[in-house]
């Protein structure tokens, strides 16, 4: 592919992370500098190790992997462990990686990519708890104005939260480093539980990674068979919300995708609502919009694109 996209991705894996970073590494359109890890569905030695992991499932012992925030700006770690399991990688017999973690400090490598890349050519993908970013942009603000665009996944709105009935799970872990994202003035499109929510990861759609019959197809199917079980049971439905994948899919197929710039704001200051996305979708305010706010998508067509990228993996 000639001039793929350059991304970072920042990321807690988690299965749906893992089902992002291979939908990415098994995209030509798309070159990705380096991965991130940072504390959230679990601690930072399980998440920086499960980066690894997915990069050798994918053949991809190239990417350099970078271990960033242990723990938010300011607030304690809340991790997942219910959701993810123990490991965060929970469902499939994985082995530990035997590439290399990166010596530098994952919010070094974001600065030094952003000043010694040319300005607006490298996209962040955010996967999970925004600290890596805050931490970046407060390291150096001279980043800011260079960051293309911010993709992420985090935030609700109609849909409310999943881990309090205000927060979304991202964006609750360090509300404060989402705050200082969102208020920096980088274009950002967020994939909030609202068009998350409809990707459902339904038994037919989980079948087809699985009869693909090749590794990477596999595991993906047994990622799926873990993750999916907590949120069937808690909204009653076939399968459960894929959220992370869609901050890749955008780049890739962003006419799979409708929404609005809106403004929205961080909660920071109610314990009661904490971590909550203010989401002015009905323009009632005249603040900055800030955010393109995804609330729709071709569901079949997004899963489609995640067979059609995953089935070409073949190490
Ligand atoms: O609320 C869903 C988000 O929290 C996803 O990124 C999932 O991986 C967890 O990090
Ligand atoms: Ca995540």
């Amino acid at each position: 592919m000639n001039n793929p996209r350059k991304i970072i991705i920042d990321t807690d894996p988690g299965q749906d992370d893992a089902v992002a970073i291979l939908l990415a590494l098994g995209s030509p359109e798309l070159e990705v500098l380096g991965i991130t890890a940072v504390a959230g569905n679990v601690p930072l030695a399980l998440t920086q190790k499960n980066c690894r992991i997915i990069c050798e499932l994918a053949g991809r012992p190239d990417i350099p992997v970078y271990s960033g925030a242990i723990r938010p700006l300011v607030r304690e770690l809340v991790t997942a462990e219910n959701v993810h399991g123990k490991t965060g990688l929970n469902g499939p017999e994985l082995s530990d990686p035997t590439m290399p973690l990166q010596a530098q400090y994952a919010v070094d490598f974001i600065v030094e990519t952003f000043m010694s890349e040319p300005e607006n050519t490298v996209t962040l993908c955010v996967l999970g708890p925004l600290t890596n970013i805050a931490l970046a942009m407060i390291r150096e603000p001279k980043i800011i104005p260079r960051i293309a665009e911010i993709v992420l996944m985090g935030g609700g709105c109609f849909e409310g939260g999943n881990v309090t009935p205000a927060a979304e799970f991202n964006i609750y872990v360090d509300p404060h480093a989402a705050k200082t994202v969102f208020n920096a003035g980088v274009p950002i499109t967020m994939f909030p539980l609202d068009v998350t929510h409809k990707a459902l990861t339904t038994r037919k759609r989980v079948e087809e990674f699985r009869s693909m019959g090749t590794n990477v197809g596999i595991v993906t199917a047994e990622l799926l068979d873990f993750f999916e079980r907590f949120d069937e049971e808690k909204y009653g439905t076939d399968g459960g919300p894929l959220h992370d994948p869609n901050v890749i899919a955008w780049l890739l197929k962003p006419e799979l995708y409708t929404g609005r710039h809106i403004n929205v704001e961080i909660e920071t200051a109610s314990e009661l609502t904490m971590g909550m996305t203010v989401a002015d979708w009905w323009g009632v305010t005249d603040r900055p919009k800030n955010a393109f706010f995804v609330r729709d998508l071709d569901a079949e067509g997004f899963y489609n694109l995640l067979v059609e990228r995953i089935g070409a993996l073949c190490p």
